[in-house]
């Protein structure tokens, strides 16, 4: 049995090389690869190489190379099959079940494919070159696009009266053309039509870049045709879980975190003429839960830009309350509002690049603010009102899946409800703590179950290993110079101990003048005293072990910083702090 290449691909486009392998280890951003510890053999310096953009890993240490499917083989004891249905679900696909369906399906999609792509390169190439179809060119002409955006983007006109409906006809049933949306039956005048004559059209593709479906604009102002029109649902196009343009923009994603999310197919050719490629549009519907992830499984920030208008404004407030829902940690949803009357493509066609990417830092909301500002317009200073406001907002932090986030949006809410309300303030004060404290229990990602008394354990192993293995740890005394520590005793001792090795050569531990109570102490309590004990001449192993204390010190010093940083988010929830987190949490994770 063998799986389809097409679906295989699909799995491959999906899931970036670095998202599958992170799930079993630890990964580090280094240039455009990524490294980390090999799976394949015991070792301390990393030798294990991801390349998202070649789509493969490498390990040095053991020359393991290979894709996605060999490396949940080797890493997880699968058989190819086992493999596939695992990443296929990963990749939110439907598994392949080799049925009688799903070799009908196969046989579908090879047709409806071959069909489209005819389609296509068809009406592209005529526009292109039909001298006939002038009407067409001279609009593109007036919007002063090119012909390079035409290439690049597939764009087509299809005349008013085309017969490509015949040509196929040779080749395939009349069910199998209607199947594609391309055409339908006009049953008054019993005959198969073009849905898209008169039009240009945008070929919209999968996220492996093969067309699937169409966006169609008429080029006459014809009052009683619909602006654009769009593929209808086919057995191989769902409006709810393909966006434009994402085959293109998703390639970007291994240097561009960013992606912006517009309303309009020409809104991405305007911005990507302006040398903005990292966009997407949703196609005429409102933006669904399956976007948001598909877009998530490549970009850590989406900005949502529509429309200066009112419409606009309502189809932005319909996308936060519906992608609330799927925010993650280390991901951020903003909306950007354009001025009044334009949309992304007219104004960066006005202004330039930089002049957008400008307007982008100034003017983006956190999906949270955006959605706090928007009821607050609509809330009078009375109690009804009031009660009315917070409980919508209430309503909408419960539908964020993530805890995390739940508990931290929440927050942010109910502070500002209650600057709003001064009087009450004192009892909402209260009220607030109470919130918190049981969402505490949230807090379990970032276990602050280490007591003090750990972090001074820790401590105590470093200054036994220095205070024991001194001309060691002189010849390598870089790797004690940027420890941290943070008990002040502690901290005050091993200063003045690395001093004294920087200054005196072959030094003992009587220079160092320690206090006798406090050398009693270290020696009753460092736990490394039992591990050090069989490696007393051991100079790899003191310093291997030198190398996990300190960093061990250096992931309660991540997670104190997390720490408060996160009660400084929950305050302020601005930008900065937040992207603060967002590094210091990567750090931990490479830690
Ligand atoms: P707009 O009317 O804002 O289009 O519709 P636009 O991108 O600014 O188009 P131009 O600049 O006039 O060419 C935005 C999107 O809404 C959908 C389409 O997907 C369009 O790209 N739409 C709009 C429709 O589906 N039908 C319509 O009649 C109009
Ligand atoms: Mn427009």
């Amino acid at each position: 049995m063998k799986y389809p290449k097409e679906y295989l691909d699909e799995i491959k486009t999906r899931l970036k090389v670095s998202t599958v392998v992170s799930k079993t280890i630890s990964l580090k951003k280094r240039g455009k690869e990524f490294i980390g510890l090999s799976p394949f053999k015991n070792e301390k310096t990393p030798s294990f190489t991801v390349n998202d953009e070649k789509e493969f890993y490498h390990c040095f240490a053991t020359s393991e190379h290979g894709n996605i499917f060999d490396f949940v083989m080797k890493t997880q004891n699968f058989k190819f099959g086992e493999a596939v249905k695992h990443l296929a679900q990963l990749a939110g696909m439907q598994p392949y079940m080799f049925s009688k369906e799903d070799e009908e399906r196969e046989k579908k999609w090879k047709n409806y494919q071959l069909i489209f792509n005819q389609y296509v390169d068809f009406y592209h190439n005529q526009l292109l070159k039909n001298e006939n179809y002038s009407i067409a060119r001279d609009y593109l002409k007036n919007r002063s696009l090119t012909i390079e955006e035409v290439k690049k983007f597939k764009i087509g006109y299809v005349e008013k009266n085309p017969i490509f409906f015949e040509k196929l006809k040779k080749n395939y049933s009349e069910r199998t053309l209607v199947e594609t949306g391309l055409f339908y039956l006009d049953e008054k005048k019993n005959m198969y039509v073009e849905r898209f004559r008169g039009r240009l059209i945008f070929p919209i593709n999968n996220i492996s870049g093969q067309p699937i479906a169409l966006g169609g604009r008429i080029v006459e102002n014809l009052e009683y045709l619909a602006k654009y029109i769009n593929s209808p649902e086919t057995n191989f196009f769902q409006k709810r879980s393909n966006l434009y343009n994402l085959d293109i923009a998703r390639k970007l994603s291994n240097k561009i975190d960013h992606i912006y999310l517009v309303e309009g197919y020409m809104d991405v050719v305007g911005l990507s003429k302006n040398g903005i490629d990292n966009v997407v549009a949703n196609l005429g519907t409102s933006l669904t839960d399956k976007q948001i992830l598909i877009l998530n499984q490549f970009f850590d920030d989406i900005i949502i830009c529509f429309d200066g208008d009112e419409s606009g404004y309502k189809a932005a407030l319909r996308a936060a309350e519906n992608s609330i829902k799927e925010l993650k940690p280390e991901k951020q949803i903003s909306f950007l509002f354009l001025p009044n009357n334009e949309d992304p493509d007219s104004y960066v066609n006005k202004n330039g690049k930089s002049n957008f990417i400008d307007f982008t830092k100034r003017n983006k909301l956190s999906i949270h603010q955006f959605i706090f500002s928007h009821y607050k317009k609509r809330t009078e200073n009375n109690p009804s009102s009031l009660a009315i406001f917070e409980k919508k907002l209430r309503d909408i932090s419960n539908t964020i899946k993530d805890d995390f986030i739940k508990k931290y949006v929440l927050e942010y809410f109910l502070e500002k409800i209650a600057e709003l309300t001064p009087h009450s303030n004192q009892n909402k004060k209260k009220f607030f703590a109470k919130i918190t404290k049981s969402l505490d229990t949230t807090k379990k990602h970032f276990n602050d179950t280490q007591s003090l008394t750990g972090v001074e354990l820790k401590e105590f192993s470093l200054i036994y290993l220095v205070i024991n293995n001194l001309n060691l740890i002189q010849a390598n005394l870089h790797l004690i110079e940027n420890i941290k520590l943070f008990t002040e005793v502690n901290k005050k001792i091993f200063k003045s101990i690395t001093e004294k090795l920087s200054v005196k050569e072959q030094i003992s531990v009587e220079d160092l003048n320690l206090d006798s109570q406090f050398l009693e102490k270290i020696n009753k309590f460092a736990p490394i005293k039992y591990i050090l004990k069989n490696q007393a001449d051991n100079d790899q192993k003191i310093i291997e072990l030198l190398e996990d204390i300190s960093r061990d010190l250096m992931n309660y010093d991540l997670e104190f910083r997390i720490q408060e940083l996160e009660s400084k988010f929950s305050m302020d929830m601005s930008e900065t702090t937040f992207n603060e987190l967002k590094e210091l949490k990567k750090k931990q994770n490479i830690n």
